[in-house]
């Protein structure tokens, strides 16, 4: 069963609104693919799940060092594929089982490596509207664990197929 939602987000607190939405519904195990070019507001979400989970720290892409880990309610990794140099690189770094055994995964530029993404992750797709417009966020979720973060969505519903 796939499910999609489609919403339109105004400006960067709201993406943060957003992360901070989806953050109270997260539990260990859960994934989120990021995707969107260059300023799209991945991490500005990040930083909004990151909050709502009560981290108080610094949100940054971890884009020298692959994955930051940020201790809240429950430890937040979050991974910026955007310099993978192809999917063996990731193998070395960073081990899923590790990660998902105790908290959530979100990753920017998740269609790097899309082999290496489960396939209950939540895939959220940031488009940039006209300046000034903001930006369009289209999420996809297949099977029951994505479909329960998407259903934490405001949004024009896609429907389920
Ligand atoms: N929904 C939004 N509307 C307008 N500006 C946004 C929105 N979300 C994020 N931004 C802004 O876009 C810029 C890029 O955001 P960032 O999260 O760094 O993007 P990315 O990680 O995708 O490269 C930042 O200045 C951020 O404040
Ligand atoms: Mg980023």
């Amino acid at each position: 069963m796939t499910g999609s939602r489609t919403v339109t987000i105004p400006s960067a607190e709201a993406m943060e609104r957003l992360g901070e939405g989806l953050a109270a519904a997260l539990a260990p195990g859960d994934w989120i693919a990021l995707t969107g070019p260059l300023g799209a507001g991945k991490t500005t979400l990040v930083r909004g799940l990151a909050r709502g989970l009560g981290y108080r720290g610094r949100v940054a892409s971890p884009t020298f060092t692959l994955v930051h880990l940020y201790r809240g309610r429950l430890p937040l990794y979050h991974l910026d594929l955007y310099r993978l140099e192809g999917e063996e690189a990731l193998r070395d770094v960073v081990d899923p089982a590790e990660m998902e055994a105790s908290g959530a995964v979100v990753v920017e530029w998740a269609d790097r490596a899309p082999g290496w993404i489960p396939a209950g992750a939540l895939w959220l797709e940031l488009a940039p509207l006209p300046a000034g417009e903001g930006r369009r966020v289209t999420a996809r979720a297949q099977g029951p664990r994505a479909a329960r973060l998407l259903d934490t969505l405001p949004g024009k519903d896609g429907g389920w197929h």
